[in-house]
């Protein structure tokens, strides 16, 4: 703030005059202060971006874990209309894992809290772990149309096949993907129980995400 115009508190100003520039950077002060928290504040959340993607994709998930584990049962009355969507639905989560990944890489990541190393360490698996996961499901699910000899498309536009049709290879592809899917599962079985178990211990990190 710049000094009173009379010359600065105590060599020239009259009382009034002192009291008036005290006041103001007291004002000023309170200003910054309010400006320095909300600036913190913001640094402590993911950006716009990844809190929707993280909960588009939370939604797409279910989506695909629900129609993964029951359209087998349609397939007959069905036909396949299910299985499109699902196949669909794996593309667009593949895709909107690539965008997230970019934003995230050019985005400030709040800091990982102050728990034990261990924790933090096994924090830091689990998202790794979800990532690679993230991107490999949709890949074991588009391997696994191509060699049972299905193409793919993304919500009617046909895709091209990626990987040879191989009957050997049917039962081997079906496998990798089911495994991969349950593993996933698993690691977003472990992160909300996490997320619980900070929330509980009074670190609202639902914060950062919301
Ligand atoms: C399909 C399910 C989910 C997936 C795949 C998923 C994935 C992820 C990933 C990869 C991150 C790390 C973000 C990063 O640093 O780039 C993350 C963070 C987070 N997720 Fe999830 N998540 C899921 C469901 C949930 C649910 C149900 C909750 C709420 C209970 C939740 C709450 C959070 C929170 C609060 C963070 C921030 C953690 C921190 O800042 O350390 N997530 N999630």
């Amino acid at each position: 703030m710049t000094p009173p115009a009379c010359g600065g508190v105590g060599v020239g100003c009259t009382k009034i005059e002192e009291y008036h520039y005290i006041l103001k950077r007291r004002l000023d002060n309170a200003f910054e202060r309010r400006q320095i928290l909300s600036i913190f504040i913001n640094s402590m959340k993911y950006h716009p971006f990844l809190r929707a993607i993280h909960w588009l994709m939370f939604i797409l998930f279910t989506i695909l874990f629900v129609l993964g584990a029951t359209m087998i049962e349609f397939k007959e009355c069905e036909p396949w209309a299910r299985y499109n969507f699902h196949k669909s639905t794996g593309v667009l989560v593949l895709l909107l894992v690539f965008l997230r990944l970019l934003i995230r890489s050019r985005t400030s990541i709040p800091r990982p809290l102050t728990t034990p190393v261990l924790l933090q360490r096994v924090a830091r698996i689990v998202m790794l772990l979800m990532y690679t996961l993230m991107i490999l499901v949709p890949i074991s699910g588009y391997a696994l149309s191509n060699v049972h000899g299905y193409g793919v498309k993304f919500y009617g536009l046909p895709l091209p096949n990626l990987f040879p049709t191989h009957v050997a290879w049917e039962t081997f592809s079906s496998a990798i993907h089911f495994y991969l899917a349950y593993l996933f599962l698993i690691c977003i079985a472990i992160h909300i129980v996490g997320i619980i178990w900070h929330h509980v211990r009074g670190r609202e990190l639902l914060r950062r995400m919301s």
